[in-house]
């Protein structure tokens, strides 16, 4: 395994040993590229768009989760734990990548999962999440689900209990993951230094449970930059909200400080970030027009060429926040990175090596799969041996026209068609 040493231990050497730390990313310095067919779309004036590609930090499983991971699952070793412990809706990303990381390092991982709306992506999270070893539990309420979660940590002490999203929850927690996304702008920092990109006047991120632009916040902070981070809000107002953020991002600057008291004594407040709201839709996971478009005009104009594509939940409604920022006349000569948090790995490949055999997951979920299918190839019954050649056949991509022609006759092609767009539905936000 590569062992790349965080920045942030370059910088503070005092850090290393007292700060735990385990090497998990494969691809760092993550890459940063600039989105010059974006800049034209949108007409800016002397502004600038780039893109932290933290979608392929690993070689498995990009995004966010493993710079975080890098710290968490550091503390795990350190303590001695055998097995991980971790919550999230049945589709948490989170999830995903705790089982893949979890099994990297040997260790157990039990996932508490609570019920989301169900959506082809939450058929494969299942999926995958039992593909990479891990162990499911579920309840229907998310507060049962974390009563549960501390019932079996209590009966299991040489488990690691992880938060939700990795983030303090209303200050509890460690803050050791958004300690990942200091060490991020640490790495950032080099880049700006090296000329890769100018410093930003504004990163925008997708904010979940806010450990990721906390720790953003913090690291901008820190470091004196003139960087305002601006967290997109899709999920619960009451986890997204500048307070929660303050606290997690000052949590983390002390947490440092106890151990390296050469560490700026600064704090974050209000003024250090702008928390946009109005990308959610009615809830968490829910597509919305704004984040669907979105998804599909960067992939067109950047994504197909650079090797990234966004989704539905975080990153496409991220960009929507971006894509409404730069129609004000006074900011189109800013210079905005956007920080990409989701995976560009291909997954597809592991569920068809399953063929999609959902019976092997336990009982409880198979009604998941049962009374609703999403999928072209399940609603049209389509033969096996047009599906095994087909490339919409397990692709993540869920409007499945958008991937390959049908070759069902053409009467049939419509029915199906018109099926799944009636399972899919967009919100008009
Ligand atoms: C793709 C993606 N982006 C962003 C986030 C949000 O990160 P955070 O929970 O640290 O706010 C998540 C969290 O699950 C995610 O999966």
């Amino acid at each position: 395994m590569e062992n790349k040493k965080p920045t942030l231990f370059d910088v503070y050497p005092n850090l290393e040993g007292k700060v735990p730390w385990i090497s998990i990313l494969t691809g760092i310095p993550s890459n940063v590229d600039r989105l010059t067919e974006l800049e034209s779309y949108l007409k800016l004036n002397d502004g600038e768009i780039y893109i932290k590609r933290d979608d392929k930090d690993h070689k498995i499983y990009g995004g966010n989760k493993l710079r975080k991971f890098e710290f968490i699952f550091g503390e795990a070793l350190k303590k001695k734990k055998k097995g991980i412990i971790t919550l999230g809706g049945i589709g948490t990303n989170h999830g995903t990548a705790c089982a893949i990381v979890a099994k990297e390092l040997d260790l157990k991982c039990e996932l508490f999962l609570s019920l989301q709306p169900i959506s082809w992506h939450v058929q494969r999270s299942l999926l995958l999440f039992h593909y990479f070893g891990a162990k499911l539990h579920f309840t229907k309420m998310f507060e049962l689900g974390v009563l549960k979660s501390l019932l079996f940590r209590m009966f299991h002490p040489k488990y690691y209990l992880m938060s939700i999203g990795g983030s303090p929850i209303f200050g509890i927690g460690t803050p050791l993951g958004s300690i990942g996304f200091i060490n991020a702008i640490f790495e950032l920092k080099n880049q700006i230094d090296e000329g890769i990109l100018p410093e930003p006047d504004i990163i925008f991120v997708a904010a979940g449970s806010t450990g990721t632009s906390a720790g953003l916040t913090a690291g901008c902070k820190l470091l004196g930059l003139k960087t305002k981070v601006y967290p997109v809000n899709v999920s619960r107002d009451i986890v997204v909200n500048p307070k929660n953020l303050i606290k997690i991002a000052n949590k983390s600057i002390k947490y440092l400080r106890k151990r390296d008291k050469s560490i700026p004594d600064v704090q974050v407040n209000e003024g250090d970030f702008e928390m946009i709201k109005g990308y959610l839709g009615s809830n968490y996971g829910v597509k919305t027009v704004k984040g669907q478009n979105a998804v599909d005009l960067v992939y067109e104009l950047e994504g197909k060429k650079l090797g990234f594509k966004l989704e539905t939940t975080y990153t496409g409604k991220a960009m929507a926040a971006m894509f409404d920022f730069f129609e004000k006349e006074e900011n189109k000569s800013k210079k905005v990175l956007f920080w990409n948090t989701y995976n560009s790995n291909d997954l597809d490949k592991y569920l068809r090596e399953i063929e999609f055999d959902y019976e092997k997951l336990p009982k409880k979920f198979h009604k998941y799969y049962e009374q609703q299918a999403f999928q072209c190839w399940r609603l049209a019954n389509c033969p096996e041996e047009v599906r095994i050649e087909c490339p919409a056949y397990l692709n993540h991509e869920y409007r499945f026209w958008k991937v390959a022609e049908c070759k069902l006759p053409e009467e049939k092609k419509i029915e199906v068609q018109e099926k799944v767009r009636k399972v899919i539905e967009l919100e008009d936000a």
